[in-house]
Formats: C-alpha cells, sequence, structure tokens
C-alpha cells in the first residue's frame, strides 16, 4: 500500500500571512489520517512555517536545494541546512528549473543525491513538453528523465525517490492532463522501474502536477498509478488545498 501524498509548491509566491492562515486552518481541520501532506513554501518562510505548522499534520518541503554541503556558494542552500530547519521532503528537476535556470539531467541527479545523503525525501519532477507530446515523444522524454536518474542510483536511494510526472503543457495553464493520459504515462514509469526491481516499482510513490485543483483532483487521483499530487496555484488557498488533501483520502 502506498501511502498518498500531496504537495502544495508555492514557488516563489506566498508570504508570512499564508503561512499564518495554513497553520490556523490546518490546525482545526481534519485531514484523513492516511495521507500525507507537505507544504513547500519559498525558503525564507521556512523557519516560520515550521513554528506555524507545529499543531498540524501538514510537514514542510524546500523547492531546489544546491548539490554541495557547505562553502562558498554565494546564495545557494545545502541539504543539511534544510534538514536542520525540519524540511523533509525537497523537489528537484522541476520543469521551471529546467527551463528557465537551464538545469540538466546531470544537475538534477547531483541535486537528487544530495537530498539522499542530507535524509530529504527528493521529489523528482519529469514531463515533457507540448511539443515533444504532439511529436508522439512523450514516453521517451520522460522515461530518459527518469532513467538518468534512477540508472545512477544504487536499490536503496532508489527507494527513497518520489516521481512527479507534470506535463509541462499542463503547468499553470488550467489545462490538466485527462486522467488516462496521466495514468498512461505513470503507468510507463511503474514499469521502466519493474525493469530494475519489481517490489520496488510496487512500493515507488507517483505525484500528478499540472493544475490540479479542487474540481479534478478525486478524477486524477482515482488513477491506480497516481498516488497523489503537486499542486502549484491551487495550493496557496486554504480551501482549495484541503479539499484537494480530502480527495486523496
Ligand atoms: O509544482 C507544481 C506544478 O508545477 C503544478 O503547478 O498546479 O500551478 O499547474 P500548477
Amino acid at each position: 500500500m502506498r501511502t498518498p501524498l500531496i504537495a502544495g509548491n508555492w514557488k516563489m509566491n506566498g508570504s508570512k500571512a499564508l503561512i499564518d492562515a495554513f497553520g490556523q486552518a490546518f490546525a482545526s481541520a481534519s485531514l484523513p489520517t492516511s495521507i500525507d501532506v507537505v507544504v513547500i513554501p519559498p525558503f525564507p518562510y521556512l523557519d516560520a512555517a515550521r513554528q506555524a505548522f507545529n499543531d498540524t499534520p501538514l510537514q514542510l518541503g524546500a523547492q531546489t536545494l544546491n548539490p554541495h554541503h557547505s562553502g562558498a556558494h554565494t546564495g545557494e542552500v545545502s541539504g543539511s541546512m534544510l534538514k536542520e530547519l525540519g524540511v523533509t521532503y525537497v523537489l528537484v528537476g522541476h520543469s521551471e528549473r529546467r527551463q528557465l535556470y537551464r538545469e540538466s539531467d546531470e544537475q538534477v541527479f547531483d541535486r537528487l543525491l544530495a537530498a539522499v545523503d542530507a535524509g530529504l525525501t527528493p521529489i523528482l519532477c519529469v514531463g515533457e513538453t507540448l511539443e515533444e507530446r504532439d511529436g508522439g515523444r512523450t514516453m521517451d522524454v520522460v522515461l530518459r528523465q527518469v532513467g538518468y536518474i534512477m540508472a545512477r542510483l544504487a536499490p536503496e536511494q532508489r527507494s527513497q525517490v518520489v516521481i512527479a510526472y507534470e506535463p509541462v503543457w499542463a503547468i499553470g495553464t488550467g489545462r490538466t492532463a485527462t486522467p488516462e493520459q496521466a495514468q498512461e504515462v505513470m503507468a510507463g514509469i511503474r514499469a521502466y522501474q519493474a525493469g530494475f526491481d519489481a517490489s520496488l516499482a510496487e512500493q515507488l510513490k507517483l505525484l500528478y502536477g499540472g493544475s490540479m485543483n479542487a474540481s479534478n483532483a478525486a478524477e486524477l487521483l482515482a488513477q491506480p498509478d497516481i498516488d497523489g499530487g503537486l499542486v502549484g496555484g491551487a495550493s496557496l488557498k486554504t480551501d482549495d488545498f484541503y479539499a484537494i488533501c480530502q480527495s486523496a483520502g
């Protein structure tokens, strides 16, 4: 049995006031006990979030990390620093990092390894562009991104990784993948993983991301290979995020 995971990626949004609002809303909310819920705010809010979420089931995530443990890397944040702040999950390879900041598969791998070394659970983001989908290359692109990472990990490291399938054309566009489209790709990722280890593939947690909201979450989460969601825009509103969490229970 894979425990459902709902992760809210605030990207470069939010405020101290929104952190407090989430703390208050989720302290009194009754979430399904059988799911994990993670809020991923920008770095400057992590410590305030740790305090505000103290009486809630919300866990903390970070949006990226530097591959190095410490040193002369101005502007960067290491896995051990995140761990010290109470962070348990970290995103790696988000399409915005790949596209806007030119992160290569190699850099994504280095960050993912640093996360595992620091005792953080990496959420590896993969997904195709619209041009790649229209060109019939979705599975090639996604399995190349997954394979680059998985082939370089030891089995005990592989078992730590969560994968988020986020079609780039569905991110922030309001155009969600259909449940069938998402299921097809995610079943393909699980089958690929089974090539390494069948029981590991059964345990692999797969999240869907891309315009998931309170209205479409239930249908997506009902798919057999979708174990949760990586939510962007809809994770900035307490009511919407709460409704998505309820759909996962
Ligand atoms: O990390 C979250 C994803 O990029 C999805 O964002 O829900 O705003 O489309 P979105």
